[in-house]
C-alpha cells in the first residue's frame, strides 16, 4: 500500500519547499521535485497546502482519575480528536495513586490505550511515591520505552511528592538517562491560601486564581531547579503560565540546570478573566495553574519565539460542566482542575501564532511536534518529514475559515474554552503511518491503529 502526496509546500523546523512525498506501508521512503504515481497508488494533490510533520502533544491526560471523578475523553475519542486537529503523536500522564504499584499503574494505562486508540501515543510515568519497590518497577517501566518520568509538586495528599521523593526520582532519572517532567507549584503554600479564602467565605472559581497566585509558580520551578541543580537531572517543566515561573527556569538555565520549558494553548489565548465569567461559568476555565493577568501572554509568544519556551501543549483534562465541574459549585478547591483542548490546539496556534505575526511556520512546527520529538526521544521517526520517518503528515489547508465549536467537537466533553473564536486554517488531509486518519475535520481513520511508542533515554 503507498501514498503520493503531491504539490504540498513541505514546512519542517528548518526547511521549506515544494515537493512530492511518496510513503510505501508506514514510513515516508522518497521525496522528490515531481514523483510519478506508481501503479495502485493513492494520489492526494496538496497544491496550495502547506504539508507539516504530524505534530505531538506531550502533555495530555486521558485516563486519568482526578479529584473524586475522572476525565471524559476516552483513548478512542480523545485519538479521533487529536487526528482531526493534526495530531498524530501524544503522550499521556500514567497517574498512579500514591498507594498503587507503578508497573500495575503502567500495565493498567497500557491496556487502556493499545487497541483502543486512533492515533500513535506513548506515556510519562508518574512517580507518586519513591521507595525501593516502586524504584524497581521504574527501572523496568523504563526498560519497556517509558523514558520519561512526571512528577507533582502540588496536589498534596493525592499525586504530590515529597522533597525526599523528588530526589531519588531526580537521581534515578540522571543515572537512566530519563528526563523528568515536573508540576510546579508550591502545594503547602496552596493549601494555606485555599484555607484563607473558603474561611472569608471566598468559594467561587474566581477565588482559584488567589489560591495559586504566580508566587506559588514562580517558587515551585525554583525549588525544581534548586534540585536539578543539585542532582544532575535533566527537567522539563510543564504547562507554565506566567513571567514569574519563565523567569525562575531562564536563571535556573543560566545557573547550569538543564531544563526545558513548555506552555499551554490556553494561557496564551485566555486569561484570568475567563475565570470570573458569571454563573460558574468560569469554572469551564478552572486549571491549575490558573489563568493568568492577560500581560503574561506577550512574554510567553516571545520566549516561544525565541525558544525559551520549547514546546506548545494542551494539558487536556475534559471534564463536563453540565456535572463534573459542579461538584465545585460552593467550594472553588473541588472544582476538577483542567480543560479541553487537544482537537483545537494546532489551528489556534496556527491562527494566534503564525497568521498574527507572532511565530513562524518553523517555530510553529517546532513548538507544535518538532521539539517534543527531539525532546522525549521520538526524533527523526516523529516531528520531520524525511525518508525513513514515520509517514504522518498534515496536509494543511491555509484558505479554510471557521469557529471553533463544541457542538461539531469530537472531544467527549460538553463545552469548549474556545467556543466562538475563529480559525484561519485547518488540516485538510492528515495521515498517521502512511494511511489517511483524518479529512476536513472529520476522522476516517481505523479507531484502533494507533502504535505504543517505545522510547530509549537519550538524556544522559
Ligand atoms: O488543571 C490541570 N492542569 N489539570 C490536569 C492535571 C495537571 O495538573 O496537569
Ligand atoms: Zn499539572
Ligand atoms: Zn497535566
Amino acid at each position: 500500500m503507498s501514498l503520493l502526496v503531491k504539490n504540498g509546500e513541505i514546512v519542517t523546523e528548518s526547511q521549506r519547499y515544494v515537493a512530492d512525498i511518496y510513503c510505501e506501508d508506514e514510513t515516508i521512503t522518497r521525496i522528490d521535485r515531481s514523483i510519478a504515481a506508481p501503479p495502485g497508488a493513492e494520489v492526494v494533490d496538496a497544491a496550495g497546502k502547506y504539508v507539516f510533520p504530524g505534530f505531538i502533544d506531550p502533555h495530555v491526560h486521558i485516563h486519568l482519575p482526578f479529584m473524586g471523578t475522572f476525565a471524559k475523553d476516552t483513548h478512542e475519542t480523545a485519538g479521533q480528536a487529536a487526528l482531526v486537529g493534526g495530531t498524530t503523536t501524544f503522550i499521556e500522564m500514567i497517574c498512579p495513586a500514591r498507594a498503587d504499584q507503578p508497573l500495575e499503574a503502567f500495565e493498567l494505562w497500557l491496556g487502556k490505550a493499545r487497541g483502543h486508540c486512533p492515533c500513535d501515543f506513548s506515556f510519562h510515568m508518574g512517580v507518586t511515591r519513591f521507595d525501593d519497590a516502586a524504584e524497581k518497577d521504574f527501572r523496568e517501566i523504563v526498560r519497556r520505552g517509558v523514558s520519561s518520568f512526571k512528577i507533582f509538586l502540588a496536589y498534596k495528599g493525592a499525586l504530590g511528592i515529597t522533597d525526599e521523593e523528588l530526589c531519588k526520582t531526580l537521581r534515578l532519572g540522571k543515572q537512566l538517562g530519563v528526563i523528568t517532567t515536573a508540576h510546579c507549584e508550591n502545594a503547602e503554600l496552596i493549601e494555606e491560601l485555599q484555607k484563607g479564602l473558603l474561611a472569608e467565605g471566598k468559594t467561587g472559581p474566581e477565588y482559584h486564581y488567589w489560591s495559586r497566585p504566580p508566587a506559588v509558580e514562580a517558587e515551585g520551578v525554583h525549588h525544581l531547579m534548586t534540585f536539578a541543580e543539585m542532582t544532575g537531572a535533566h527537567v522539563y517543566v510543564v504547562h507554565t503560565s506566567c513571567e514569574e515561573a519563565l523567569r525562575e527556569a531562564m536563571r535556573g538555565s543560566a545557573r547550569g540546570a538543564q531544563v526545558w520549558v513548555e506552555t499551554l494553548i490556553q494561557y496564551l489565548l485566555c486569561d484570568k478573566t475567563d475565570a470570573e465569567r458569571p454563573n460558574f461559568e468560569g469554572a469551564k476555565y478552572v486549571m491549575s495553574p490558573p489563568l493568568r493577568e492577560k500581560s503574561n501572554q506577550d512574554i510567553l509568544w516571545n520566549a516561544l519565539q525565541k525558544g525559551f519556551v520549547s514546546t506548545l501543549a494542551t494539558d487536556h483534562a475534559p471534564f463536563d460542566f453540565a456535572a463534573q465541574k459542579q461538584m465545585g459549585k460552593n467550594n472553588f478547591t473541588l472544582i476538577p482542575n483542567g480543560i479541553p483542548s487537544l482537537e483545537d490546539r494546532i489551528n489556534l496556534l496556527y491562527t494566534y501564532g503564525v497568521k498574527r505575526g507572532r511565530i513562524d511556520l518553523h517555530q510553529f512546527v517546532g513548538a507544535a511536534g518538532a521539539q517534543a520529538a527531539k525532546i522525549f526521544g521520538l526524533f527523526p521517526r516523529k516531528g520531520t518529514i524525511q525518508p525513513g520517518s514515520d509517514a504522518d503528515l498534515v496536509i494543511y489547508d491555509p484558505k479554510y475559515r471557521g469557529r471553533i465549536s463544541a457542538k461539531t467537537q469530537q472531544m467527549n466533553v460538553d463545552y469548549n474554552a474556545f467556543e466562538g473564536m475563529k480559525i484561519e486554517g485547518r488540516p485538510h488531509i492528515v495521515t498517521l503511518r502512511g494511511q489517511i486518519a483524518a479529512r476536513d475535520g472529520k476522522f476516517t481513520g481505523h479507531p484502533a491503529r494507533g502504535q505504543f511508542l517505545q522510547r530509549e533515554p537519550t538524556h544522559f
